[in-house]
């Protein structure tokens, strides 16, 4: 059963070395967090599981890496200098900060519970802005970019010089974003500094909707392929209210977590919005000549925009589960192959010199093609359980009997079964189980 509770996750992850408060040693800064050992192999497994599926596989995706910094020209052009913004109200009494939209009662402060103390909302621009070069001030500003996409933007027509690629075809990226959230919450599924895998799909305006439902469908069995259980995913279509500035229709792909159902992609019809600004603020031509046809058109885009932090949490979270083994409690995380930061444990039964040099070809045979965990620490039991804990689908015992038949034990994260397999054909035996 998936985690209850997010403290089991902030918990485990922790304890095992995943996630930490950032800053820690200093008291900790509100609302960041650094990938320990584990995390930083979990979130590198999310973002290469995402480039796999939506570039690796297909020829019509390409992959950027674009700069995080950004002229203000950017964000006055793509309209996040005007739009990108939150409503705050004040109240008079306590002196506390909120967002309206997420008030249960507009006129009741949530904090101290005053009536009618609460001031006009404002518009509050979530951009972090900084300076370029040694002098502050007035042409030397510059932003942290809210959101990969806009590098997508701005580079189509290098793109599509540089890779003779025609509509329909697609940008990719993915990197960090910053926000400068008024209500950072919930763990890493809401911080200020996170990381987005996004996509700008590139079609023939005509051809927009029907790009639309196929992202969705796409989209939605990129999480259950990857483990994520069909109840606790939906795709849940914006109202008309709810649309960015620059969206002509967005569904988001929803997760069940504790608090009740969260975003973890939207995928939005931008239109030509973001061509037509920046072909407008630049003075570039940003559009596709068709020569077969002679038809130029300014192409309409697809997005696909997910967080890869935040879905992070919610693969742990879904991968989260408490069992017994042979009377004895345990927890497990059931990551899926591709996501476990660690494939493979190795695990020789005795410290013993006489095992060391199998136990450390074994070891090597097995981490030329995956991350490895070599542990020969504790009694055997330990080992197994803080592998299960940490998600690591299958461990390699090597024992005494080893040296002899030149075998070793496989044993398998989820069910918890053993299998002695020829050391020869280990590597090819765990490709097989791995599905990698
Ligand atoms: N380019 C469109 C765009 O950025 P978005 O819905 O604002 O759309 C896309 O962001 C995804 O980025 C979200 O679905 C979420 O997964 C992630 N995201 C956005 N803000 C976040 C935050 N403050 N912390 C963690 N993830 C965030």
């Amino acid at each position: 059963m998936p985690a209850r509770d997010l403290d089991q996750i902030v918990n485990l992850c922790k304890r095992r070395g995943f996630v930490y408060p950032s800053a820690e040693i200093y008291g900790g800064f509100r609302s960041s967090y650094d990938y320990g050992p584990l995390g930083s192999l979990l979130l590198r497994n999310v973002k290469d599981a995402w480039i796999r599926t939506m570039v690796q596989l297909r020829d019509d995706v390409v992959l950027i890496d674009a700069a995080i910094l950004g002229p203000p020209a950017v964000w006055e052009a793509s309209g996040h200098l005007a739009n990108f913004a939150d409503p705050l109200v004040d109240c008079r009494v306590c002196k506390n900060r909120f967002r309206e939209d997420h008030l249960e009662d507009p006129h009741v402060c949530p904090h101290c519970g005053a009536k009618d103390s609460l001031t006009d909302a404002r518009a509050f621009n979530l951009m972090f802005k900084t300076y370029a070069g040694p002098v502050e001030g007035e042409g030397a500003e510059v932003y942290l970019r809210p959101e990969t996409a806009q590098g997508m933007f701005v580079n189509f027509a290098n793109v599509l010089q540089t890779t003779r690629k025609k509509p329909p075809f697609g940008i990719a990226q993915v990197g960090k974003s910053f926000r400068n959230e008024i209500t950072p919450a919930n763990f890493i599924f809401r911080t200020r500094e996170f990381e987005q895998m996004e996509l700008e799909f590139f079609v023939p305006p005509e051809d927009g909707p029907r790009w639309y439902e196929y992202w969705c469908t796409e989209r939605m069995n990129w999480y259950a392929d990857l483990g994520v259980p069909a109840e606790m995913l939906r795709l849940r279509p914006h109202d008309e209210d709810e649309l960015s500035h620059y969206s002509a229709g967005t569904a988001d792909v929803e997760f069940l977590f504790p608090w009740g159902w969260g975003e973890l992609e939207g995928i939005a019809q931008r239109t030509d919005y973001d061509l037509v600004q920046h072909a407008k603020h630049s003075g570039e031509k940003l559009e596709y000549f068709d020569q077969a046809s002679g038809r130029r058109y300014v192409p309409y885009v697809v997005e696909p925009a997910a967080g890869a932090t935040r879905t992070m949490a919610a693969f742990l979270l879904a991968a989260y589960d408490e069992d017994e083994i042979g009377g004895e409690a345990r927890t497990v995380l059931r990551l899926h192959p591709r996501l476990a930061p660690y494939k493979v444990a190795v695990l020789p039964l005795s410290k013993k010199e006489t095992l060391a040099p199998l136990a450390q070809d074994v070891r090597r045979r097995v981490g030329e093609r995956w991350l490895v965990d070599f542990d020969d620490t504790q009694s055997i039991g330990r080992r197994y359980r803080r592998q299960d804990e940490i998600g690591t689908p299958y461990c390699v015992t090597v024992d005494f009997e080893s040296l002899e038949d030149n075998a070793v034990t496989i044993r398998e994260r989820d069910t918890t079964e053993q299998v002695r397999v020829p050391i020869d054909v280990l590597v090819r035996e765990l490709s097989e189980r791995l599905g990698l």
